[in-house]
């Protein structure tokens, strides 16, 4: 099973400069909830992004360039393990792009800002292919920058 994960803006932007356009720990909260102890797997960007590994969680890289410093993986690795096990896709924009046709579940979280200058975006999702399943407001606390909602998508088959 293949279950996407992202944060995006009103206006489905994700990134910018390399890097989040937000500081939102309750997001980050709820990021780690959904994918502890399972399999992510993101683009050579989105690892570059990161300060390291992220604790509890199987890491796979999409690059394609050959890498010993990390495990990294192809689409059809990536679709092979999905046979098996819940895999989370967790970005960024290309990577999102390349698995949404083969998505079940989505967890986007709308944070409720319109970015600057953005230069990444997540895929528009539509209204044929997933239903939203639910929708959680969530005012933001004294280490979230903005008010999110917490949505699950799921594939309508
Ligand atoms: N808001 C969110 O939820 C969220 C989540 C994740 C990331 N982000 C943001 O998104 C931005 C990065 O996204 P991005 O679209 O620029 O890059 P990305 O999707 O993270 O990584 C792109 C890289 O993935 C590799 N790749 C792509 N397709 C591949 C394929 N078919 N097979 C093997 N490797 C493949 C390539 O690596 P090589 O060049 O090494 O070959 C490519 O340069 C950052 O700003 C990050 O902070 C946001």
């Amino acid at each position: 099973m293949l279950t996407m994960i992202f944060a995006c803006d009103k206006s489905n932007a994700i990134g910018k400069d390399g890097d989040l356009p937000w500081r939102q720990s309750t997001d980050l909260q709820h990021f780690k909830r959904i994918t502890l102890g399972g399999t992510i797997v993101m683009g050579r960007k989105t690892w570059d992004s990161l300060p390291g590994k992220l604790p509890d969680r199987r890491h796979l890289v999409m690059t394609k360039s050959p890498r010993n410093d990390i495990e990294t993986t192809s689409f059809e690795g990536v679709m092979e393990l999905a046979k098996d096990e819940e895999i989370f896709i967790i970005g960024g924009g290309e990577i999102y792009r390349l698995f949404l046709p083969h998505v079940d579940k989505i967890h986007r979280t709308v944070i409720h800002c319109e970015v600057d200058n953005a230069d990444t975006y997540a895929p528009e999702l539509s209204e044929q292919e997933f239903s939203l399943t639910s929708s959680n407001f969530t005012p933001k606390t004294e280490r979230d920058d903005f008010d999110m909602t917490f949505e699950m998508y799921e594939k309508i088959r």
